[in-house]
């Protein structure tokens, strides 16, 4: 099968493609009913760096799809410790596991590992690269939002927030966002925390139209307001992560203040929810533009999908429905 390693491998129509299976996979993802069409199969999820949606969540839909899933958290106390390469374990684990989703801390490890590996490898985040099926999930919630209030996403209006230097998911979102056709960004990010030139080189050459602030007020007036954290580890120390604590942050007053009244909020999780931080404050929970946890539940259909697809079965998914007694 196929790796999923970068946004870079999708085009329009495999994004559309996708969609398309993930969509078919929602009534499985609720309580009613289930498919086995994975029965036997065993998943790998291979994480070399905290985190709790993306594991558990490739992990769900592994489940939701009838296969098995072996956890391996603690890999840092892996052979990897003993000098093993990335592509030695890769050749162990793809000779135990039908599927590997993979974390790891270095940009490009997860395609290192992927050399190795004849079962499909997915890449659930490679240190400040790139997180491919948070982009998709991301993009599918933008769409339905937009829907909501009858807009697409070709013309919409984005404004990213926060930590796009380090952030992985705008780069992956931004690079998505070039299939689609004259989308406005608005990049919001103190100095020093600015997206990266070579993804403002791949929006502009996209055609899009970018403005760059590097201040919140009167900026926040788009269709969605992509918030971020800012990425601590990924500082030279704690003390430079420290200056840029809570200088972007959105309570319910930034909100009415700056942005419109169909403003969707959006963030990849986890916030930091911890007062001097707090970059989407928890006065927002019951503002019903607040789409964090329609996130989660899209980031389910696209693993689910990413998992029937590259192994082979998105088009007997139906044949192997079940109706559960719960
Ligand atoms: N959005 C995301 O990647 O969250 P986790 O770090 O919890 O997986």
């Amino acid at each position: 099968g196929e790796h999923i390693l970068s946004v870079n491998q999708l085009n329009r129509d495999a994004i559309e493609m996708i969609f398309a299976v993930a969509k078919r996979m929602e009534p499985y993802a609720k309580k009613h009913k289930r498919t086995r069409v994975l029965e036997g199969a065993i998943l790998a999820n291979l994480f070399f760096e905290p985190s709790t949606r993306t594991r558990v969540s490739f992990g769900t839909a592994f489940n939701l799809l009838g296969g098995l899933v072996r956890e391996t958290t603690g890999m840092q106390s892996s052979a990897l410790a003993k000098g093993e390469s990335l592509y030695d374990t890769a050749r162990v684990i793809s000779a135990y596991a039908d599927a590997v989703a993979m974390r790891h801390p270095d940009a490009g490890s997860v395609a290192e590992f992927a050399t190795g590996s004849d079962v499909p490898v997915i890449n659930g985040g490679d240190g400040p690269n790139e997180h491919p099926t948070q982009a998709l999930l991301d993009l599918l919630t933008i769409e339905r939002e937009l829907e909501r209030y009858g807009k697409n996403v070709d013309g919409f209006h984005i404004a990213m927030v926060g930590d796009l230097k380090y952030g992985r998911t705008v780069h992956s979102l931004s690079k998505l966002l070039c299939h689609y056709k004259n989308v406005k960004f608005t990049m919001v990010a103190p100095d020093g925390l600015q997206m990266p030139d070579y993804i403002l080189d791949t929006v502009t050459n996209a055609g899009h139209q970018i403005e760059l602030v590097s201040k919140m007020e009167g900026n926040l007036a788009a269709d969605i307001v992509y918030q971020t954290r800012i990425q601590e580890e990924r500082f030279p120390s704690q003390e430079e992560a420290n200056k840029y604590r809570g200088g972007f942050k959105i309570s319910q007053a930034i909100y009415n203040a700056h942005c419109k009244p169909e403003s969707v909020l959006m963030h990849p999780l986890p916030r930091d929810s911890r007062l001097d931080a707090n970059e989407l404050d928890n006065d927002l929970n019951s503002n019903d533009n607040l789409a964090i946890f329609r996130q989660v539940q899209n980031g389910v259909l696209i693993r689910m999908a990413l998992f029937a697809l590259t192994l082979g079965v998105d088009n007997v998914v139906e044949k192997y429905e079940a109706e559960v007694p719960w």
